[in-house]
């Protein structure tokens, strides 16, 4: 650890999570679907899977899963943003943790599907990728999927630059024992090609 804020903190102050309910309701209403990643998700999983939000924010993923079906842990650092998940689903469980200290929180270490959306990966505090990605790994059980999206540029981030490469992602994967099983440009499964300008990765962790 750095003892660095992470860099969502830095953008927000810690203060977001209404403001960022409120833009994802709005979304909704214009008609946008608000629910690819779970849908992605859940393509991918048996019928009540153990799952791990790592970044939920506001719990809009987490809460969308539970409705599939699946069991759906939600994890954040940011206090204002899981008041919001705290606030639509009381009766999920939601942990105030940081990511670079999961293995404290006391879950059993064996999800089907660990999932960290909306560039949780490019806004974790500098120099704690690779920890959070161990982590991250750890939380699988043999054969479990980590399910990541993050943007590549700065059209794809609420940061001027890219704070991490797709290489770099994937060399941390890699020593945390994961290996890649797929990669999508978007959460409805276009193809990923070269400068697309986001990532949506499955990484597998091999059963022995
Ligand atoms: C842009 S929000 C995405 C929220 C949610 N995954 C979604 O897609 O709606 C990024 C989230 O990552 C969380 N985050 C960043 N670093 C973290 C850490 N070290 N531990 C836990 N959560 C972290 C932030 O608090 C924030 O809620």
């Amino acid at each position: 650890m750095t003892g660095q804020r992470d860099r969502w903190a830095e953008l927000t102050g810690g203060q977001s999570g209404e403001e960022y309910a409120r833009r994802f309701a709005q979304l909704a209403e214009s008609g946008h679907d608000i629910h690819g990643e779970a849908t992605f998700c859940t393509a991918l999983l048996k019928p009540a899977a153990r799952v791990l939000d790592a970044g939920c924010g506001t719990g809009r993923i987490a809460i969308r899963l539970a409705e599939l079906g699946h069991h759906c842990t939600g994890v954040d650092v940011d206090p204002s943003m899981l008041a919001v998940a705290r606030r639509n689903a009381p009766t999920q469980e939601w942990l105030l943790g940081d990511l670079t200290r999961l293995d404290t929180l006391g879950l059993e270490q064996d999800f089907d599907l660990v999932l960290a959306a909306g560039n949780v990966i490019p806004l974790l505090a500098p120099g704690t990728e690779p920890v959070v990605v161990r982590q991250l790994a750890a939380a699988l059980r043999p054969g479990g999927l980590l399910v990541t999206g993050m943007g590549l540029d700065a059209a794809h981030l609420p940061l001027p630059e890219p704070p991490v490469t797709l290489t770099e992602f994937d060399h941390w994967c890699t020593q945390a024992g994961l290996t890649l099983r797929q990669r999508y440009a978007t959460w409805s499964g276009d193809p990923y090609h070269e400068g697309c300008g986001y990532a949506v990765s499955v990484h597998c962790r091999p059963a022995p």
